[in-house]
């Protein structure tokens, strides 16, 4: 599907972010994994969530969901072998977070996903998960990697290691976290830098035996009864899908743009840190929290110069998904931005250095591509192209967001792409900006 986007000349208004995708995924798992019954609201709209719910159903999970809200009934600690491939479809939260929960649980199963999906690295899964006894194998890929499919065989009982992540990756520490919960001893891990903690939040809030020790280090036990979730849980707004309006409104807004019910985890907010820093007219009312996380609405109360900033590795854990949408506002500011030690985005739903160097160039800007970020001197003119999402939610988002600001039409080939985290943006994208969208 093609949409065509016109330059805005205004985007302003009220809107409230979708459920966010981490937390609902946490969610359903996690509720999977208590003795009782769990509703869910708020849940994540998109594609991926549904792709969890429908493997948790092969594993025995019973879940009947309408629209944002689902009801969980979970199995304690007893998941049943699927009969078919458990297909994670464009999902990498799934497709880690389910491989520590079936080596843990010694279930045999195979995971697969979409082609997206299956370049994906796997190795950062299945290395420390076999170094706990797993027997899980990969499909060699020609880098020495290993990808999906993946195939787990039932062995004995996993035993908890100590684990130095390579990277700082919350997909990783979560499928760790997970297969702890069922290893004999302490499964130990230490990230390089802190990635999202709603996985750590929710697990000592549900009665996991997790301890959080010096130096962020996370110890976890065997858990010798099924998770406490309570009854209810509301998943916050997505911080990750409210950042496109956010640029849109620092870009093209006439007046206040004001989003509410998102979460403001610090662990997620580098985002908002880096854009203060850039002299963005944004401020945050605060909300009751949510689930065991920080709310808040967001205020942006129009277009503003911007100042170019340096991005450092240190932050990127914290805004790792809004790294496309932060290079399209970079365009804008004045001075020279500089993003690095983000090479992780080379191993997204697609390589989001490559394709946001390259189209941002088609748009007219000045960037360059270093082999851990991108470099961008603005302010820059854009003017409408064709862009291809090529798979990518975040780059069909990003890019219909940069075709509010630039002159000519912006063509998203690929448009339907975007209902991977947030069916309905298009709609949202020409409310606010009171454009239609052909
Ligand atoms: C996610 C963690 C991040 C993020 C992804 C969702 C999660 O990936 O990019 O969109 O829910 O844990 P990594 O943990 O691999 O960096």
């Amino acid at each position: 599907m093609r949409v065509r986007i016109e330059r805005a000349k205004q985007f302003s208004g009220s809107t409230a972010a979708p459920g966010d995708k981490s937390i609902s995924h946490r969610a359903l798992i996690f509720a999977a994994l208590s003795s009782g019954t769990c509703q869910i609201e708020n849940l994540a709209p998109g594609q991926d969530l549904r792709s969890t719910a429908r493997c948790l159903v092969e594993l025995g999970v019973t879940i009947t969901s309408e629209g944002p809200r689902a009801m969980v009934q979970g199995r304690g600690l007893s998941l049943s072998t699927p009969r078919q491939t458990l297909d994670c479809g464009n999902s990498g939260t799934t497709m880690r977070l389910l491989s520590g929960m079936v080596a843990g649980a010694r279930i045999a199963a195979v995971l697969d996903g979409d082609a997206s999906l299956r370049r994906r690295p796997m190795k950062r899964v299945l290395d420390p998960l076999r170094q706990m006894g797993a027997k899980a194998e990969g499909t060699q890929d020609d880098k020495g990697g290993e990808t999906a499919p993946l195939r787990f065989e039932p062995g004995p009982r996993l035993l908890g290691k100590r684990h130095q992540l390579p990277v700082a990756s919350a997909q990783v520490k979560s499928c760790l976290l997970l297969a702890g919960l069922w290893a004999e001893g302490n499964t130990e891990i230490a990230e390089p830098q802190q990635s999202r903690d709603h996985s750590e939040r929710m697990l000592r809030a549900f009665g996991a035996p997790l301890e959080i020790g010096p130096r962020g280090v996370l110890s976890i036990h065997r858990m010798e009864r099924p998770l406490s979730v309570p009854p209810h849980l509301y998943v916050p707004g997505d911080p990750s899908s409210a950042a496109f309006f956010v640029a849109a409104a620092l870009l093209v807004g006439t007046g206040p743009l004001r989003i509410s019910g998102v979460d403001i985890n610090p662990t997620r907010s580098g985002f908002l840190e880096v854009l203060r820093r850039m002299g963005a007219p944004l401020s945050v009312e605060p909300e009751p929290p949510q689930g065991g996380e920080p709310v808040g609405t967001l205020v942006v109360a129009g277009a503003a110069p911007l100042e170019a900033t340096e991005v450092k590795s240190e932050e990127i854990p914290s805004l790792i998904d809004e790294v496309p949408i932060l290079s399209v506002i970079a365009t804008q500011a004045r001075g020279t931005t500089v993003i690095r030690g983000a090479e992780e985005l080379r191993h997204k739903e697609s390589d989001r250095i490559a394709q946001m160097a390259k189209g941002l160039a088609a748009m007219g800007a000045s960037v360059e591509e270093l082999p851990d970020g991108l470099r961008i001197d603005g302010p820059a003119p854009l003017k409408g192209t064709v862009i291809d999402a090529l798979g990518d939610h975040r780059i069909a988002m990003s890019f219909a967001v940069a075709g509010l600001a630039a002159q000519g039409t912006t063509e998203i080939e690929g448009a339907e792409w975007a209902d991977i985290s947030f069916p309905g943006f298009f709609d949202v994208l020409a409310r606010l900006s009171n454009t239609p969208l052909a």
